[in-house]
């Protein structure tokens, strides 16, 4: 696992979108993202939309795959992850709007797994993976226990998930109890995996996810078993990784041709 360490979190949305542009720009223009909600990589999508507007990035056929969806949100519900992905990551990257997926919480929720897991073989598959991780190490809504080789399909949310989400809802009553998630068997599929997190709140997380054993405890500990897999983070989410300094000279040591324009 490659392991970015930044002085702080506006560094890592500029590095995270780096490495995401750098692999985006490898594939070409028809590009397949996929796409994490929450706070973690909404300066990630801003700085990706800097680069597209100011032309060094083209996203111009991309397409977009979210990570998951509350069930039972309407479409349109603000707090919905499909409503989400359209404000923080099709409008401002100037995605095509039919090109971008959402797994189905609201409509057939029973054939939605199967639906999403199609959809995305028929894409070809996901380019690059952006992930953020649950104080509980969770990637996607893939609570601690889940199957390490899942596939999207129907979760309960952990109690503190919805208490971390609750701040996006009026109160916890209101997060929704099940959601609808790429399994990681699907995540693990993607050709490439950045996950980004800042903030001491993440500390345990991380430092379970890369130097902990891979267990369905810490799901986001999966990654160690991908090819291609870098987390972007900054001092704070670093603290508890004990070999933070050899992170930082294998980095600082990165070839021409691999480092990253920020
Ligand atoms: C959301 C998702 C989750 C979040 C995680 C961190 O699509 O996949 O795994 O990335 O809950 O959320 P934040 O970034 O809000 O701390």
């Amino acid at each position: 696992m490659e392991v970015i360490i930044c002085p702080d979190a506006a560094q890592v949305g500029r590095v995270g979108a780096a490495k995401v542009a750098q692999i985006a720009a490898k594939v070409g223009p028809a590009v397949v993202i996929g796409v994490a909600t929450g706070s973690s990589p909404l300066s990630t999508y801003q700085e990706l939309a800097r680069l597209v507007k100011s032309g060094s990035l083209d996203l111009s056929q991309a397409s977009a795959f979210a990570l998951d969806e509350y069930v039972g949100l309407p479409y349109t519900h603000p707090e919905s992850y499909h409503d989400t992905i359209r404000r923080t990551v099709t409008e401002p990257l100037g995605l095509d709007p039919a090109r971008v997926h959402v797994p189905d919480g609201f409509g057939d929720t029973q054939t939605a797994g199967e639906r999403y897991e199609a959809a995305i073989k028929a894409a070809g598959g996901v380019d690059v993976q952006i992930l953020g991780s649950g104080s509980n190490g969770h990637i996607g809504f893939n609570e601690p226990s889940s199957s390490l080789s899942s596939r999207t399909r129907i979760k309960t949310l952990a109690s503190r998930t919805r208490e971390d989400n609750a701040r996006f809802f009026d109160s916890i009553d209101q997060v929704p109890v099940h959601c609808i998630t790429q399994g990681l068997g699907t995540i693990l599929d993607a050709r490439n995996a950045v996950l980004v997190a800042t903030g001491e709140g993440k500390a345990d997380a991380v430092a379970a996810i890369v130097e902990g054993p891979v267990t369905a405890m810490c799901p986001g500990s999966v990654l160690q078993l991908h090819q291609h897999a870098t987390l972007v983070i900054d001092e704070a989410a670093a603290s508890k990784l004990t070999m933070s300094g050899y992170y930082k000279t294998v980095y600082a040591s990165l070839p021409d041709w691999q480092r990253l324009d920020v």
